[in-house]
């Protein structure tokens, strides 16, 4: 992906620990092109498994942290200190572990959604407006190749005018109510932890930036139907939401955990008055086109048809799948050009892909207008 060797950047984590999920991914993406060094962590909120989980990683004693408030201020102070922390933890916890770094000039790369509320959101983007370090949230589809050419392709017209978008994130974990050991279940049902959006706020958020993404627009106004169909759940398990873009373009989003056969069945599906295009997660490497009146065709990652964006996002000959986790560490790749391009301020470059703190916040908003309309019996609501 990038040519030429560049020391790599001294990088440091919060959360991430033994038993937890995505932490382990972001370790793997950040190593796929060599760009970052795993050299400190507070991997837990217990001290313990913190220190365990650190000493696993090879994480030298004096930078193996007990708390991320710590770890903060001890790197800080180092001519040796991380230059970027990955903040995976639960998501009440993104933006105190946020600030912290961000008050000692650390870049920030955080995972989603950007917090528990809009309300929250507003308030860290103002307070760290005038940061002279970056934030990035890791939404991570669109580092996949064909999903950055479904993007190329809808900004060059290839589909014509856009009309409608279809975009869908169903799993059935969650169908019946989690048992109690079930570590990231128990975050995700909690509104202390996740925030008042169960599913819309966990993989809705993502479906939600998959579309703007592709698009290239933003929803203005939305009708959501959230509904907790396990008894005794406080936050949905399934939202159904309409949605009216601001270049005139209509869509419907479906965000559910309760969705028996789906495991992580994200979709997107793109129509404008020239054609069509369709792309799933679970089948990353192809995007499905339709030139109205044509036949159908089915461009291939690295294949005949494939755009400057996805050649630049894509490190095997097509054939060869790459994933989820290629996709993810795209991201990361994107995030050390940025970092090495970084002077001064909190902004990322003019033309990168990267979800930045304004964009997690309109993320949030979204959030939110559908949670009011939904309240108000899913009425259309501006965001
Ligand atoms: N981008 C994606 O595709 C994706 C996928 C899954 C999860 N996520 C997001 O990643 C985050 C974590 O999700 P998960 O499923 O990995 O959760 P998890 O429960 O598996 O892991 C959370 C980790 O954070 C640690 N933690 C909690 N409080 C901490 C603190 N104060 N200091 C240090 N560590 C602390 C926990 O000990 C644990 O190690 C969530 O915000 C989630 O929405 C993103």
């Amino acid at each position: 992906m990038t040519g030429g060797y560049r020391a790599p950047i001294r990088w440091g984590m919060v959360g991430g620990g033994e038993g937890a999920f995505i932490g382990g991914v972001h370790r793997i993406a950040a190593r796929l092109d060599g760009q970052f060094d795993l050299v400190a962590g507070a991997f837990s909120s217990q001290p313990e498994r913190a220190r365990r989980s650190g000493e696993a990683l090879g994480i030298s004693a004096d930078r193996n942290y007990e708390s991320f408030e710590e770890m903060a201020s001890a790197e800080a102070r180092r001519p040796d200190g991380i230059q970027a922390v990955s903040i995976v933890t639960p998501n009440h916890m993104h933006l105190p572990v946020a600030s912290a770094f961000l008050r000692a000039g650390i870049h920030v790369i955080c995972d989603k959604p950007l917090t528990t509320s809009v309300e929250a959101a507003r308030e860290f983007q103002a307070e760290h407006k005038d940061s002279d370090a970056l934030f990035v949230l890791t939404h991570n589809y669109p580092g996949t190749p064909m999903v950055r050419q479904a993007r190329e392709m809808v900004s060059q017209g290839v589909l014509g005018t856009l009309r409608h978008v279809q975009v869908e994130y169903a799993q059935d974990w969650l169908t019946e109510p989690a048992d109690s050991g079930n570590k990231q279940a128990a975050w995700r049902t909690d509104t202390s932890k996740t925030g008042a959006a169960g599913a819309l706020g966990d993989i809705g958020t993502h479906a939600y930036q998959l579309a703007c993404f592709v698009t290239g627009q933003r929803a203005i106004q939305v009708a959501a139907d959230l509904t907790s169909f396990v008894p005794g759940r406080p936050v949905d398990d399934n939202a159904s939401v309409l949605l009216r873009f601001d270049d005139g373009a209509k869509g419907i989003l479906w965000a559910s955990q309760v969705a028996p056969g789906n495991e992580n069945a994200l979709s997107i599906r793109v129509y404008g008055d020239k054609g069509g295009l369709e792309w799933r997660q679970e089948d990353p490497n192809r995007l499905y086109f339709t030139p109205f009146g044509e036949p159908k065709q089915i461009l291939t990652r690295g294949g005949a048809a494939a755009t400057s964006s996805a050649i630049s996002a894509t490190r095997l000959p097509g054939g060869h799948p790459e994933g989820y986790l290629e996709a993810f560490a795209t991201i990361y790749s994107d995030i050390a050009d940025e970092i090495r391009l970084h002077r001064s301020g909190p902004s990322l470059s003019q033309h990168s892909l990267l979800v930045d703190l304004e964009e997690g916040t309109h993320g949030m908003a979204f959030v939110d207008a559908c949670l009011r309309s939904s309240t108000a019996n899913g009425i259309w609501l501006s965001i």
